[in-house]
């Protein structure tokens, strides 16, 4: 179970989020959807106790989840990633490992087994030796699911995965999001898309700085609740 009660975070002076509580059963895919500046990055990020003013705690299996970082991968948006730092594939992938076992302790065997197997499992193994700077925006996406996978995380924070990304990417990284589930992983993923994509997910979370709503696609995306988060019916796709 992961747990959130009353996260509420303030930039010099201006509330972003608001006491927002739920709680996600494990092995769970749960989309986090809201209009632009709802504070959906913000949410991640607090809750991984990367933002100075924020109050409310997070829990993990009854614990705080500032205890247990290595247990989350967090994959930022594609636009807060410096692509141009020179580094190949395989060692951002790499990092994964770094992440879970720490520096300086050299690269094991299992960890260059488990990198190979998450370059493989989102098939970009032939892209090992790229730099990341020259690929598309799909694979730059799945080298971070990659290097999720290596990380070996209970928890996966997706921020905009699918902003750039081919069709293609789209529908492998949500089979791989499937199978992690079935690996009884717990995933939260931003999505700015309302339409039908919104299937994939088992609970949604619609955010305006407070919980809007949360719970399935059914009881979440209503004129209502949409009305309330976006202020108009702009972007209702009920299929
Ligand atoms: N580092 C920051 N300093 C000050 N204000 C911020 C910062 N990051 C985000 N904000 C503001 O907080 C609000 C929520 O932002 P964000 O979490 O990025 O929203 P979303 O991801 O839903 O688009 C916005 O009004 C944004 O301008
Ligand atoms: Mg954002």
């Amino acid at each position: 179970m992961l747990e959130v009660e009353n996260l509420s975070v303030r930039y010099r002076g201006n509330e972003a989020l608001e006491k927002v509580s739920f709680a996600i059963a494990t092995g769970q895919l749960v989309g986090v959807i809201g209009p632009n500046g709802a504070g959906k990055s913000t949410m991640l990020k607090a809750m991984l106790g990367l933002v100075a003013n924020s109050t409310g705690w997070v829990k993990f299996c009854g614990k705080p989840l500032k205890q247990q970082r290595g247990k989350v991968a967090y994959i930022p948006q594609r636009s807060h990633i410096d692509w141009d730092y020179p580094t190949t594939v395989w060692n951002v992938v790499m990092m994964g490992r770094t992440l879970k076992t720490g520096l300086f302790r050299g690269y094991s065997r299992q960890s260059k087994e488990l990198v190979e197997a998450a370059l493989e499992r989102v098939g970009i193994w032939n892209l090992r030796d790229r730099q990341i700077g020259q690929l598309s925006g799909g694979q730059q996406q799945r080298v971070f699911l990659a290097r999720a996978l290596a990380q070996e995380a209970d928890i996966l924070f997706f921020d905009e995965p699918f902003t750039g990304v081919d069709i293609k990417t789209e529908e492998i990284i949500f089979e791989i999001f499937s199978k992690l589930k079935l690996e009884n992983k717990t995933l939260l993923v931003i999505s700015h898309d309302l339409g039908d994509t919104l299937r994939h997910y088992d609970q949604l979370i619609l955010l305006n700085k407070y919980l809007v709503a949360l719970g399935s696609r059914e009881e979440v995306i209503t004129p209502g609740n949409i009305q309330k988060a976006y202020g108009h019916n702009f972007g209702l796709a009920i299929s």
